[in-house]
């Protein structure tokens, strides 16, 4: 209540500007929100723009998804953060679309909604056995180390099993290995999640096995993560030597693509040099290409629990450099494997009347703005509502690319302003943050205002400094809302 009485007195501060103000709402606070909030407030002197977020702390994947290891990558935190101390912008933690407030109830509060709620779902494979004991989506397995609430209670057993099958080879996969493999002692100093740690500190996994549909031409992962995992002390790497042979397709490929070129190289210098055998209790890491999985197995010993995956060997078709597909040759092989986590993208979710593509996982749009009707030709423009980020284009880009998207988004939004489409009506003002705050209120919701972000901040650094971390997250919405209100 303490916290909602605080955001009560600051909308009586706002009420007291006299003009109509555009209203935006951006629904989701990683580097699309953000993002987008930056650039509406520098383009848009007369805006307020308020994101809401259905967790009581902001930055999305900066916070959730970018590795413990890397500190630096989260740096951009520094830049939100200055937007957020801007006098137009207010952050509603803990308040979600779709339960907290419906979508229709926002257009009806806002002039302006910027959905950009990011993915929070996995792509599945649709094969046998994926819903086993021991395999996990990507997400989820991230969520777990990077002490995301609800990641907390996934539990993976590392203990059972020496080995662990990543399926994918793009960076998510590659930051999983290499959190997987790496010495405990080098990730004790990074902001992990302390179950996580504890966890991974009793690990038995020494192999870890990174599966590619496609070949080493066509890997996903980027050199500088490529380069990193390679460097991990005392780590045993396997690259089958057959599997660099390129064909003439993959070599235009690689005269166009100067990043899967290096990547390439990489692939082929790990193939050629080191060790033909792993050392005796050395951590090793296979790279396999060609196979794509078929289906999980089941142990004998445990029923319900993976026991190994059955891959399809699978051979390139296609004769345009960069679009060539995977495809199965009737010839299957296992690996033997007491966890799986599969790595093959994020996949966005709908809200109530939302319009959704599924099979993208998409909201559709135009340069940003929402379309309905599921023909492109009598696609219909959503008035005032506006779409950014991973939920706008797909699961893929770094942070930065989330940066021209959210400027594609305000130009969208820039012009219909100029062209009269979108308005603030001064006889009929949308209610806007108030409004909003009073709905959350009749429904007993409990806004996590910007400033009790800060506590929770404050006091994560203040554990995080006991143990010689950067931060010790908080990681359970219990005791995220106690500090909250503290
Ligand atoms: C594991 C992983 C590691 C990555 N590492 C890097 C890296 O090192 N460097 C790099 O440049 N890029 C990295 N990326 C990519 C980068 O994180 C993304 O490009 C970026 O975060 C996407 O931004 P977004 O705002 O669209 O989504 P998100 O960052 O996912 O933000 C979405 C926000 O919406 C909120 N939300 C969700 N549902 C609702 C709802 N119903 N109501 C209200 N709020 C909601 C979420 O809580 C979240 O805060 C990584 C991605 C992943 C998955
Ligand atoms: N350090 C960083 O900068 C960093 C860290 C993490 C993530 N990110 C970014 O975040 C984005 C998401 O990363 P991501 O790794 O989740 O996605 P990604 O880069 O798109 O990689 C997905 C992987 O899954 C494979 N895959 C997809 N569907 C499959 C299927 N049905 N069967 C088998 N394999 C399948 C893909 O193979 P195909 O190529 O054959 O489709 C690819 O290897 C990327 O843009 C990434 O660069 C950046």
């Amino acid at each position: 209540m303490a916290i909602f009485r605080a955001m009560s007195r600051l909308s009586r501060a706002f009420s007291t500007i006299p003009s109509h103000p555009l209203r935006v709402c951006i629904v989701g606070s990683g580097p699309a929100g953000f993002f987008t909030a930056e650039k509406m407030l520098k383009t848009h002197q007369e805006v307020h723009v308020d994101i809401i977020d259905r967790l009581p702390t902001p930055f999305g994947l900066v916070r959730f998804g970018v590795a413990p290891d890397h500190p630096e990558t989260k740096n951009v935190i520094n830049q939100f953060s200055r937007v957020a101390e801007n006098d137009r912008f207010t952050f509603f933690g803990n308040v979600t679309l779709g339960s907290s407030v419906s979508l229709s109830e926002l257009r009806e509060l806002y002039d302006v909604v910027v959905l950009a709620y990011g993915a929070e779902s996995d792509r599945v494979l649709g094969i046998p056995g994926e819903d086993l004991n021991g395999v996990y989506s990507a997400r989820e397995f991230v969520w777990w180390y990077n002490g995301h609430p609800d990641g907390r209670y996934l539990n993976p057993d590392l203990k059972s099993t020496d080995t662990a099958v990543i399926l994918g080879q793009g960076n998510v996969a590659i930051d999983i290995a290499r959190v997987l493999l790496k010495p405990t002692t080098e990730l004790a100093t990074t902001d992990i999640a302390s179950h996580a740690l504890a966890a991974l500190k009793e690990s038995a996994i020494r192999k870890v096995y990174l599966v590619g549909r496609r070949g080493p031409v066509q890997a996903a992962c980027k050199t500088k993560e490529l380069r990193e995992i390679l460097g991990i002390k005392d780590l045993y790497i396997h690259v089958k030597e057959d599997d660099l042979v390129k064909t003439p397709v993959d070599e235009e490929e690689l005269k166009s693509n100067r990043i899967q070129k290096k990547v390439y190289e990489l692939l082929y210098k790990a193939a050629t040099s080191g060790t033909s055998h792993p050392s005796s209790g050395q951590r090793e890491l296979h790279f396999v290409f060609f196979r794509k999985p078929h289906r999980f197995l089941e142990s004998d010993e445990r029923s319900g629990y993976v026991s190994g995956v059955n891959l399809e060997k699978t051979v390139l078709k296609g004769s345009e450099p960069g679009k060539q597909i995977a495809v199965g040759t009737g010839q299957f092989e296992d690996i033997g494997c007491g966890m799986v986590l599969k790595s093959i993208g994020y996949k966005s979710i709908s809200v109530d009347g939302l319009p959704f593509d599924h099979q993208k996982g998409i909201v559709p749009n135009n340069e940003g703005r929402v379309l309905s009707g599921t023909n492109k030709d009598q696609a219909v423009v959503e008035k005032g509502l506006y779409v950014c980020g991973w939920l706008k284009r797909g699961p893929t880009g770094i942070i930065a690319t989330n940066l021209y998207c959210s400027e594609e988004t305000v130009a969208a939004i820039s012009e219909d302003i100029e062209q009269g489409v979108i308005a603030s009506s001064a006889s009929f003002p949308k209610p806007g943050r108030e409004g909003l705050l009073q709905l959350l209120d009749d429904r007993n919701v409990r806004v996590v205002p910007y400033s009790a972000w800060e506590k929770i901040d404050s006091e994560e650094t203040r554990l995080g400094s006991l143990k010689d971390k950067p931060r010790d997250k908080l990681t359970t919405m219990d005791e995220l809302l106690k500090v909250a209100v503290d």
